[in-house]
């Protein structure tokens, strides 16, 4: 693979193929502690084994050349370092953009300008954030390209920053943070509000990981994203008339239970929801380190049902596909995972099963919806890199 993208990057870009440097970042999935994040609570993400991998090589110009596999169409962008400024005609160029200018505004000099050739094998706006995965390997990219010696929990900050300041979509930190931060076979707990983490083992022993993808066009999804963020944040500052707390991360359910009376209906489903899915992460945690699969499993479950009855985040594409899988003999646990709205589900399945876990849940889907769904198989790897030769000649 990587030697067939070298072929294309000098296709483009011409030069030698010894200078080209690469790196990767990956995608994430969701295993419980779905829309905590933005409310201070735990999240337990893991890093998947594909993403985004980037080809890089530095030119004497004072443009950065920038052409990604994933949108052909759009040929090369070339923009001046010296105009980062976000425009809509760029697309998926606003992202390294987005990572060079936060660079510069840091006080990073970028003194030369680079040709990078992007390929990733994440399925685009699926929720696996296809975006964290180009902000973070463009950030840790540049970071060595010129020395810039940011650790990564800063690189992770500074992603979610342009997230939220220069592509405006008002995300928490869990999506930069398991591709940043991520770990083969491990997931990670992460308390948002501190950024203290934890990494759990993932051994999967006779089960595998399958994230089914609901195909649906996600149109009216960062609305209603903002909208949710919106309603708990003004839960909060209603509790916070009777509460000393800082998010709804610190509540317990029987405290919410006790205020909620001073709740709009829908602002005390809202935070329900935020606030027992926190106390479900840590459940899952516990039962995770104790390789309780069958109760991590049920905890899945209840986060999805909370997802669909309290928050309203999941809709009929979601919901038919995770149903079909709870009927699943060889299912342990299924739910959303992401923003929802459509986008992906999780699903540990039995390895015996997987096969008829596939066909069964994907014709009773296709059934249903009218179109089919997507399945992959995932291992859980490490997060963003450059990528050694000794690695590249195993890819
Ligand atoms: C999206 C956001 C995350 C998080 C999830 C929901 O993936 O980018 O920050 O809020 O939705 O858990």
């Amino acid at each position: 693979m990587i030697e067939k993208v070298k072929t294309d990057f000098l296709a483009w870009f011409g030069g030698g193929r010894e200078e080209i440097r690469t790196f990767f970042a990956p995608g994430r999935v969701n295993l419980i502690g779905e829309h905590t994040d933005y409310n201070g609570g735990h999240v337990l993400p893991c890093a998947l084994e594909i993403g985004t991998y980037a080809f890089v090589r530095k030119t004497k110009s004072g443009n950065v050349r920038l052409y990604s596999q994933n949108f052909p169409e759009k040929g090369v962008i070339t923009v001046p370092l010296t105009d980062l400024a976000y425009r809509d005609e760029h697309g998926w160029a606003n992202y390294p953009k987005g990572i060079l200018a936060a660079f510069q505004a840091s006080g990073v000099i970028i003194d030369s300008g680079f040709d990078v050739l992007y390929y990733g094998n994440i399925p685009n706006g699926a929720g696996l954030s296809s975006s964290a995965s180009i902000e973070l390997v463009t950030a840790v990219m540049v970071n060595e390209l010129f020395q810039a010696n940011f650790s990564t929990l800063e690189l992770v900050k500074m992603s979610q920053n342009v997230e939220n300041n220069y592509i405006g979509v008002n995300c928490g930190i869990m999506d930069q943070f398991a591709v940043g931060m991520g770990k083969k076979d491990r997931a990670i707990l992460l308390d948002c509000q501190t950024l203290h983490y934890r990494y759990l083992p993932l051994l999967l022993n006779d089960c595998s990981i399958i994230i089914a993808n609901t195909n649906k066009q996600r149109g009216l999804a960062d609305s209603a994203y903002n909208e949710r963020r919106a309603t708990c944040e003004a839960a909060l500052t209603k509790l916070q008339q009777h509460l000393p707390i800082s998010s709804l991360g610190e509540l317990t359910s029987e405290q919410l239970a006790k205020y909620a009376h001073v709740l709009s209906p829908v602002e005390q489903k809202r935070a329900r929801h935020a606030v027992t899915e926190n106390e479900r992460v840590m459940q899952a945690a516990e039962a995770l380190e104790n390789g309780n699969f069958t109760r991590f499993g049920e905890l899945m479950k209840q986060s999805h049902l909370s997802l669909r009855n309290d928050y309203e985040v999941t809709g009929i594409e979601l919901d038919t596909l995770v149903e079909a899988a709870w009927k699943h003999e060889g299912t342990i646990g299924a739910r959303m995972t992401g923003a929802g709205f459509g986008g992906c589900t999780v699903n540990m399945v039995k390895d015996e099963h997987i096969p008829s876990f596939i066909e069964q849940v994907g014709r009773e889907y296709a059934e249903k919806i009218g179109y089919e769904a997507s399945f992959y198989v995932v291992k859980i790897g490490d997060g963003a890199k450059e990528i050694t030769e000794k690695e590249e000649m195993m890819l």
